[in-house]
Parts: C-alpha cells; structure tokens; sequence
C-alpha cells in the first residue's frame, strides 16, 4: 500500500476523468462507509456490504450508468473563507456538540468516543443492530425528517447510522485492501475521523433501493428531496459535489450529518457547502 497516495486531482482533471468515464469508477469509491468492497476493487458494481448491514436494500445496485450530477453555482468550491464564519454557539471539538467538525486534519477526541445516548429512530430501516442507531437528537431531527418526506410521496430508509471505532477499523481496512489506500482515503475515513461515530451522521437510501451509495444515488428521489429540504430539519449534505479538495471526500449525496435548523439554514441560505468554510476552518484534503 502506498504510504504517500498521490494529490486529489483538480478540479479541472476530475472534470475530465469524468467526462472520459474514468471518473464514475472514481466516484464509486464513494460506496457505504460499512461496506467492505469486494477485491474486484472500486468499481460501482463491486461493493459489497458487510455486518452489520443487513438488508438487501442497503446492497448496492448495478453499476452506476447515469450522468455525473451537474454541477450547481451553490456548489460551486470556493476557499474557506473566515469571514463566513459565523461567532461559536458549540463546541467544534467536542463529539457530543451538534457543531463537531471531523475531518482528516480533526480525529476525534478521545478517538474510541461513544455517544451515550444511541437511540434508534422510528424510521424506515435498511439496516439493523448498531448502523440502525443515532445520537437521540439526532435520531429525532431524522424521523420529523424522513416523515416529512413520506408526506411528500418520497420514502427514504437510514442506511448506515451510527458506527463504532471498531467498525470503522473493519471498513477502512476492507477498503484499503481492496483498493489501495489512496481510493480508501477519498471514500471512507480512517478509524477516529468518521463522523459515524459521532453519532450525528447518517446515510440515507432510496425507497426503491435504487443506486445505494453509488453516484447515481444523487438523481434518486430520496437525495434530490433531502439535497432541498435536509437544512429544514438541521442537516446538511456533509460531502458536497466537487468539494473534495475542502472535505477529503468525493461526493457523497447520501451522508447527512445534523448541525441544527439555524445553522444548516444559515448555511444554506449564504450558499455555504462545507463545515470547514462555515467555521472558517481550514480545508482538510490529506490526513497530515
Ligand atoms: N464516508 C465517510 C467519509 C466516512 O467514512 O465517515
Ligand atoms: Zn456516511
């Protein structure tokens, strides 16, 4: 495994991987953060997942064929930029304040943290045992949310919630095995740097089932209705489209991480993609 993975392309060289094709078998390294890809390597039709996923709604459909998302003027990456920083109100390190940020320059302190108080959300589920669980805001934030989709005729399902160190143990290394550690860093973050643990993070899935944790997720109803309305209930779309140069992470239209309703409006009405812009942090790309 290589010790120094190479640089994130620019924006300009992902652009055109993706429009080579190249790109898509790139974006699908993006696949659920506890789901072990098969040897096959990081192809949208590889994945597999693993315990505790249970359901064959969070497997991972045929390949990706559809279009990469378009990209949006509100997604369009700036710099962190401090004076979009908005005054502290919690914590930014603290893994129980709703406003942690975790990235690959943030771990967790202390890095085996567990939320004391997982609760499971009275949501659809596609998974069970500890993916099926959420820090109790958070899981209450997700069922006023999910039910306000199913009003609007769009089911969506949690998929993978909570995720202990161990897990995130077992995940990085499946990945790392089976796509070399550079891909893993760009799909799913090292033991101690996933918000998963935290308890405030989640992924989503589509009734239908369709295009879990593969790009074509983005143009599912479940991710188009929370990429509109997720910042109503305090989330926001933790690893936007094209900001992998901010995040460390391609695009991710399933994983919404809870921030509360005034801060995720706020962050949506200013057109702030990241955490890291928001709080005037600096952009996290590469672990150091
Ligand atoms: N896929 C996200 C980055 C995680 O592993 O937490
Ligand atoms: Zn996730």
């Amino acid at each position: 495994m290589p010790n120094n993975p190479p640089p994130l392309p620019t924006r300009r060289v992902f652009a055109s991987l993706l429009t080579a094709g190249a790109g898509m078998a790139a974006l699908a390294a993006c696949t659920p953060e506890n789901a072990t890809p098969s040897p096959v390597a990081a192809t949208a039709t590889s994945e597999a997942p693993s315990a505790p996923v249970t359901s064959s709604t969070a497997t991972p459909s045929a390949a990706a064929t559809e279009t990469a998302p378009v990209e949006t003027a509100s997604a369009t990456p700036s710099s962190t930029a401090p004076s979009q920083a908005v005054a502290p109100q919690h914590s930014l390190t603290d893994p129980t304040s709703p406003w942690v940020v975790v990235n690959k320059h943030r771990p967790l302190a202390p890095q085996d943290f567990v939320p004391a108080d997982l609760v499971q959300p009275g949501v659809r589920l596609a998974v069970s045992g500890e993916a099926a669980l959420l820090n109790s805001t958070t899981a209450a934030a997700a069922e006023k949310m999910f039910g306000a989709a199913a009003a609007e005729g769009v089911i969506m399902t949690l998929a993978s919630g909570y995720r202990s160190y161990s897990t995130q143990v077992a995940t990085y290394g499946g990945y790392v095995a089976s796509t070399g550690q550079a891909a893993a860093d760009r799909a799913s973050a090292r033991p101690g740097h996933s918000e998963h643990q935290t308890g405030w993070a989640f992924d989503i899935g589509d009734g239908a089932g369709a295009c879990s944790f593969q790009p074509c997720f983005a143009e599912q109803p479940a991710a188009v209705w929370a990429k509109a309305n997720a910042h109503k209930f305090g989330f926001v779309i933790r690893y936007p489209w094209m900001f992998h140069d901010t995040t460390g992470y391609f695009y991710e239209s399933w994983h919404l991480r809870y921030l509360g309703v005034e801060a995720a409006t706020d962050m949506s009405t200013r057109g702030i993609a990241t955490l890291e812009e928001y709080f005037g942090l600096e952009a996290a790309p590469d672990y150091l």
